[in-house]
This record gives structure tokens, C-alpha cells and sequence, in this order.
């Protein structure tokens, strides 16, 4: 911004949404504490990711559009009735009233038919019971180190605060939140990835959903050791974003032209109605594109 020539209104409209959008991230250090859990010993849990359940269920309490929230799942239907489901869902859902509520709740969804032997299903109720006891009480991750949180905050501000928001509310992608319903996250659905634990949310980041997450792992972006840390990361409160009082933001406003020395008339013809304002976050620059060249008219 050191450039000598004197700015048009429209830098001026820029160096506004500079100001704006792209205010430091600083951070509290993590000082919470939180229990070890004893790791789900079974095979139900590596089924469950493996299989794919974990693209249209988790366990957080508040149901997808891709399918409800498996908590509590082991209180509302008996094993018998798990067992008849894992095997054929469209076969009970033919005769079962219950199964057929459910499906009319998701209209956008089905459970499909994943061909399990007895073997998984009864593996994977295993898990689903521990889930609703020892395994929703605590959460099974390592808090990270305050070195590690630097890390892993660093690369969710260049990969990933684009689309599930600098403070991890939510934007295109999902809260990232904990716990689910935080008090003041409430009008975004989301959170709960304590509930979703390490492994479930290790496997999403490595290989995205269809649902538009990319796969980091997968694409050779991340490295696994980079997953991990990303999955323990969005467990962890996030970071506060400082709030930049009225005060601060004068302290760094730079007057680069004074009002007597802008334009008295359009220098542009009428056509800066058909500009564009442009973020470019990973250069830290806004850029004005002209809509009829698709040129950069000007950028910093
Ligand atoms: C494509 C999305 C999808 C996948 C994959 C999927 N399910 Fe489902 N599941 C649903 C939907 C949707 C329902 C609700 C019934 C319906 O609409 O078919 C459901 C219902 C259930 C229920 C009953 C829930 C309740 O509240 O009573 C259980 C249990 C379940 N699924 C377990 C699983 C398991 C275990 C797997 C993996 C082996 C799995 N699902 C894979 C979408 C899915
Ligand atoms: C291009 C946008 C985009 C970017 C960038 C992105 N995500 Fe996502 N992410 C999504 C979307 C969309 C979903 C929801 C996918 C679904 O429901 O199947 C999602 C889901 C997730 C979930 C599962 C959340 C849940 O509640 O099921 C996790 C965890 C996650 N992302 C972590 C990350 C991490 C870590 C990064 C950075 C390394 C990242 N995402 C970058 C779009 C994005």
C-alpha cells in the first residue's frame, strides 16, 4: 500500500473492504484440560467409518439432511430391530410403521443396503451401544500441545476458514464447533465434533465428502500426520478473534488520499457499475475486475 500515485474512489471502495475483511487473527492459548477416554476397543467403530456411515450419521445429537443423529439410537430400538435394518432397511420399511416415520423425515435421503454380514452388524451395534454409554460421556482425543494449536490454526486460516468461517461458526461447510448448538452458534445447524471423535473426523478430512469437502489426505494437500492434527484441532475451543474497536481501527487507517485530491467525476464513464470488489485471501490483496474485460483494474 506504499504505492505513490494518487487512489481513485473506487481503490478507496477496496482499501475499505481490506480493512474490513482482512483484520489479524489473534489467539487465546488453549488452557482446556480434557479427559482421556478409554479408545473403543471393538471392530463396530472402523466398520462404521469404513462402510460410510459416517457420510450421513453422526452422533451429535441433532439430525443431517443425509440421515438422524445415531445418539441414543440404542434406547430407541431394540437390537433385534437394528439387526432386521443393517441387513435390509427396504424390506422393513415395507411392514415397520416406525421405519416408515423415519423415512418421511428425510426426503432427501435414504439408508441403503451396504450388503453387512451378520459379523459387522453386530459389531457395529456393539459400537452403536457403546456410543450411547462409556463413549458419550468423554471425548477420545489428545488436546493439543500449544505448538501443535499454532500449527493447526495456522492451516485452518489458509485452508480451511473459507468455507467453515474464522470462527469456525460455519460458512459454505459446516460448524466446526465442539459441542452442537453452542448458545450463540444457534441459527447455524452444526458443531458436535467432540461427539464425533478422532477417528470419524480424521477420515472425513482425508477423503471430503460428496457433499463439497474436499479430500485433503486423499489429494496429497495434507499429510496424515496434518490430518490428525486438523481433527483434534476442530475438538478444540477455537481461537478468539479479537474484536477491533472503533479506537484500534483508527490506529491503523492510513490516509492515502485526501478528500480535495479525489476524483470531482467518474473517471471510468459509468462503467465502474459493472466492477467488481474481489477478496484475495491467500495473496492478503483486494482486487477491483472490471466485468466487461474480466481484467484486474487494479489490485493491492
Ligand atoms: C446415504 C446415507 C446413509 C448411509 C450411507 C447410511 N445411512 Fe443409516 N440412515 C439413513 C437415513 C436417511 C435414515 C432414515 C431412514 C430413511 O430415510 O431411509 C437412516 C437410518 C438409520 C438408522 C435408524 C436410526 C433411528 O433413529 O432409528 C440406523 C441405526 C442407521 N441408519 C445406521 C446406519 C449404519 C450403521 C450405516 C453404515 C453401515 C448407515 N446407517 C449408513 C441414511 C444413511
Ligand atoms: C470448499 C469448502 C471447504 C473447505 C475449504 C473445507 N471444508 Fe470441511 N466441509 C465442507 C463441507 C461442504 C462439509 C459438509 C460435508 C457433508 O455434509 O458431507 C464439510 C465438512 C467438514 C467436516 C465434518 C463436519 C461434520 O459435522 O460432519 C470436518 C471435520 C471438516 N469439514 C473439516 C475441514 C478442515 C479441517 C478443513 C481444512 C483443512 C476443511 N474442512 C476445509 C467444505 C469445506
Amino acid at each position: 500500500m506504499n504505492q505513490k500515485h494518487k487512489k481513485t474512489s473506487l481503490q478507496w471502495l477496496g482499501i475499505g473492504l481490506l480493512i474490513t475483511f482482512l483484520f489479524p487473527v489473534a489467539c487465546k492459548k488453549p488452557t482446556e484440560e480434557i479427559a482421556q477416554k478409554k479408545e473403543y476397543a471393538g471392530k463396530g467403530k472402523e466398520i462404521f467409518i469404513n462402510k460410510g456411515c459416517v457420510a450421513c450419521h453422526d452422533f451429535s445429537g441433532t439430525d443431517k439432511p443425509t440421515g438422524p443423529s445415531l445418539k441414543g439410537v440404542t434406547k430407541r430400538v431394540s437390537v433385534e430391530w437394528l439387526q432386521k435394518w443393517l441387513k435390509n432397511p427396504d424390506e422393513v420399511k415395507k411392514t415397520d410403521k416406525y421405519a416408515q416415520e423415519l423415512d418421511k423425515k428425510f426426503p432427501t435421503s435414504n439408508m441403503i443396503n451396504l450388503g453387512l454380514t451378520d459379523q459387522e452388524i453386530n459389531d457395529i451395534i456393539d459400537y452403536l451401544k457403546w456410543m450411547d454409554t462409556e463413549g458419550s460421556v468423554a471425548a477420545d482425543f489428545k488436546p493439543l500441545s500449544p505448538e501443535e494449536f499454532e500449527r493447526a490454526k495456522k492451516i485452518y486460516f489458509e485452508r480451511c476458514s473459507g468455507c467453515h468461517g474464522a470462527k469456525r461458526w460455519g460458512a459454505t461447510g459446516p460448524s466446526l464447533l465442539p459441542t452442537s448448538h453452542i448458545d450463540k452458534a444457534k441459527e447455524i445447524p452444526g458443531g458436535g465434533t467432540r461427539e464425533k471423535g478422532t477417528e470419524a473426523l480424521k477420515a472425513i478430512i482425508w477423503n471430503g465428502t460428496p457433499a463439497g469437502m474436499p479430500p485433503w489426505g486423499k489429494e496429497g494437500v495434507l499429510t496424515e500426520e496434518e490430518v490428525e492434527l486438523m481433527a483434534r484441532y476442530v475438538q478444540m475451543d477455537p481461537p478468539e478473534v479479537p474484536k477491533l474497536g472503533m479506537e484500534e481501527a483508527k490506529k491503523s487507517w492510513e490516509l492515502l488520499v485526501k478528500p480535495e485530491d479525489r476524483p470531482k467525476s467518474d473517471p471510468t464513464n459509468g462503467k465502474y457499475l459493472n466492477y467488481f470488489g474481489v477478496i484475495l485471501r491467500d495473496a492478503g490483496k483486494v482486487a477491483i475486475i472490471d466485468g466487461t474485460t474480466k481484467k484486474f483494474f487494479s489490485q493491492w
